[in-house]
């Protein structure tokens, strides 16, 4: 089996990946973490030095090599859906969770470590921002996934225990 989270910046993608995958027992993959490996770089430096364009090929080739393993959970990156390669990659694919968050529930999670995030970084008006980005996101991210969660007052804990009641 093989579980892909998506979803907007700060959801909880990752920490609710790392859980899920030992819960069951899978490997975890994080696109994230592993262009960051391959390219020995921060993410915040990829955008800097080449561009979104080339972070979204980086992240790319991630996903269609990782897609092939089974027995994973893997957390992908918020824009992931942006481009036609990966949305296509990802509609083919069964479990496809889209973890849903309110603006402010995200402006929560992503205050505090906005410097990570290239896309947040210097918007003077980060709920704006986040709802622009969402706007042309959430349609997509509704598409290419099987299951919606709103993890809108929820721990990361009650959103694990739904994973596990949709997935048997
Ligand atoms: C991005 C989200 C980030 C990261 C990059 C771009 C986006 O991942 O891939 O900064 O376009 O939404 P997280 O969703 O894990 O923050």
């Amino acid at each position: 089996m093989k579980i892909i989270l998506i979803g907007f910046m700060g959801v909880g993608k990752t920490s609710v990946g790392k859980q899920l995958a030992r819960k069951l027992n899978f490997n975890f993959i994080d696109t994230d973490y592993e262009i960051e490996r391959l390219t020995n770089k921060s993410i915040p430096d990829i955008f800097e030095q080449y561009g979104e364009n080339y972070f979204r090929k980086l992240e790319n080739s991630i996903l269609e090599k990782f897609v092939k393993n089974e027995d994973i959970v893997m957390a992908t990156g918020g824009g992931i859906i942006t481009t036609k390669e990966n949305y296509n990659i990802l509609k083919n694919e069964e479990k496809v969770i889209f973890l849903d968050g309110s603006v402010e529930t995200i402006i929560n999670h992503v205050q505090n470590e906005r410097n990570q995030r290239p896309l947040l970084k210097e918007s003077e008006n980060l709920s704006k921002k986040i709802e622009e980005l969402l706007s042309i996101r959430y349609e997509k991210y509704i598409e290419v996934s099987d299951i919606l969660i709103d993890i809108n007052g929820k721990n990361i804990d009650e959103v694990i225990s739904q994973i596990l009641v949709y997935i048997g």
